[in-house]
């Protein structure tokens, strides 16, 4: 992969010949691995053009607005597949034939009951917590439950801590809404489909279940399709961070939804909906758009912009189709959808936006079709989680499948040069 070569010229020191890697697709990288002969590192915060890795699960060209999974446009798998394809595609590399889907569904149907002990783990937590709190603590609990399949270097082990955490996180998002709300937690139901059973677990109660609407768990099936992976994202590269020091998968999930949390990542469709309630009405959009634009304010129009795509995020069209077909099919007329397409229309318009290459990205339009399901905004960031684990998982067996060393990168330092203790009596 190394036909090229980068030279690097350090004043007074000898020139260094850095091979440059090409990959399938996109851009060549500089392999600085040869630089710490010359006792210098890179200098890259926020990983603006760094690689961290090589990989072979999904690709995006952020200048064209494609992103595929194994090579497949995720435009064709949110059309043609479901997310445990999808799932198995991610994690094995290829589409699976009948009967391997068949085993493969059925074996996450056998994983998605959780050890009975968990469900009074959650009495810990207020009812009022904030559902990704409770994500974190539970996920990260499991490594508590599941000894038998912790060891990492072991490829059986691997394969079980991905089913297992593939097949429950639909069973501990839907506990944790259930919690929320004082509810008792449901069963999984192995005769639903994937996405089924989660709007089961989360909706029926003991007294009452009703049938899962098809359009209902279609328009969920894509939605967790839309979020499975997304190439080195901040909380996947927390997961291959986390794993590279051999953390147990339990462990390292926990951390990819600790960093997924955040509103820059993926708790921006919860502050998508926020923003829309605020903005309240389409003669407010004006003032927003100018505060997304002033400096001085930290208001950033959330679900805009992207750290890669600088043309529409494929997923957000797919998302805004998703969107017009579930409200229409349901009869809703949801004035924050006119509002979010109004808003769109005026910030695409408007020379900032347009010279930064904003567009919406994922997480603009998800919060209108989940709101739509009757999911709470408190729960968008969770049913992120929930589609993601999948993408994380892959991507930690993926690094764990061939030799790995553990992530610990350098710093450019600033502070002090070294100086002796000054003790208290003589601090001024
Ligand atoms: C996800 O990485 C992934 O793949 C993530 C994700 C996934 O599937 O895993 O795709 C999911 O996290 C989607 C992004 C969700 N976040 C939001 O919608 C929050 C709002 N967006 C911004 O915070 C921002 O766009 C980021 C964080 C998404 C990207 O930030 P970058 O890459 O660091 O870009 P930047 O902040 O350097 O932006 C470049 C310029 C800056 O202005 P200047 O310094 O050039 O004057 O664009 C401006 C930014 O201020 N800008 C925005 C903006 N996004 C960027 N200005 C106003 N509103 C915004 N939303």
């Amino acid at each position: 992969m190394a036909d090229k070569k980068a030279q690097l010229i350090i004043e007074g020191a000898a020139p260094v010949e850095l091979p440059i890697l090409t990959g399938t697709m996109g851009p060549d990288v500089v392999d600085v691995r040869g630089l710490t002969a010359t006792g210098s590192y890179t200098f890259d915060p926020g990983f603006m053009s760094t690689a961290s890795c090589e990989s072979q699960i999904t690709f995006i060209d952020g200048d064209k607005g494609v992103l595929l999974h194994r090579g497949y446009p995720i435009e064709q798998l949110a059309e043609k597949s479901d997310y445990l394809e999808t799932c198995y595609l991610l994690l094995k590399g290829e589409l699976p034939n009948a009967a391997q889907k068949e085993q493969f569904v059925s074996t996450i149907k056998n994983h998605t009951m959780v050890h009975e002990q968990l469900k009074s783990f959650f009495n810990g937590f207020r009812r009022d917590a904030h559902p990704m709190a409770v994500m974190c603590g539970v996920v990260g609990a499991l490594s508590a439950f599941y000894h038998d399949s912790l060891d990492i270097n072991d490829p059986r082990h691997r394969e079980i801590s991905a089913m297992r955490l593939i097949a429950k996180m639909p069973t501990i998002a839907a506990m944790v809404y259930k919690y929320s709300m004082g509810q008792p937690m449901m069963y999984p139901r192995n005769d639903l489909t994937y996405a089924e059973n989660f709007l089961h677990m989360m909706f029926n109660t003991p007294c009452e279940t009703k049938p899962i609407s098809p359009i209902l768990g279609k328009a969920m099936d894509r939605i967790f399709i839309l979020h499975a992976d997304h190439e080195q994202n901040a909380s996947t590269s927390t997961v291959r961070l986390a794993g590279s020091s051999g953390a147990n998968p339990f462990a390292c999930i926990a951390a990819g939804i600790a960093a997924l949390w955040g509103p820059a990542h993926g708790g921006a469709n919860e502050a998508v909906l926020r923003m829309l309630d605020e903005i309240g009405d389409v003669s407010n959009i004006d003032k927003f758009v100018a505060k997304a634009k002033d400096k001085n304010d930290p208001f950033k129009l959330m679900g805009f912009g992207h750290r890669v795509y600088k043309n529409f995020d494929p997923r957000a069209k797919v998302m805004k189709q998703t969107c017009d077909e579930v409200l229409s099919e349901l009869g809703i007329n949801d004035p924050q959808l006119e509002l979010a397409m109004k808003l769109e229309e005026l910030a695409r318009q408007d020379p900032y936006f347009k010279e930064r290459n904003l567009y919406p990205n994922v997480d603009f339009y998800s919060g209108i079709i989940l709101k739509a399901i009757g999911i709470p905004t408190s729960m968008f960031t969770v049913i992120f989680a929930l589609a993601r684990t999948v993408g994380w998982i892959s991507h930690w067996q993926e690094m764990l499948s061939s030799p790995y060393k553990i992530g610990r990168p350098r710093q450019l330092y600033t502070g002090h040069q070294e100086r002796n203790f000054v003790g208290l009596s003589d601090r001024k």
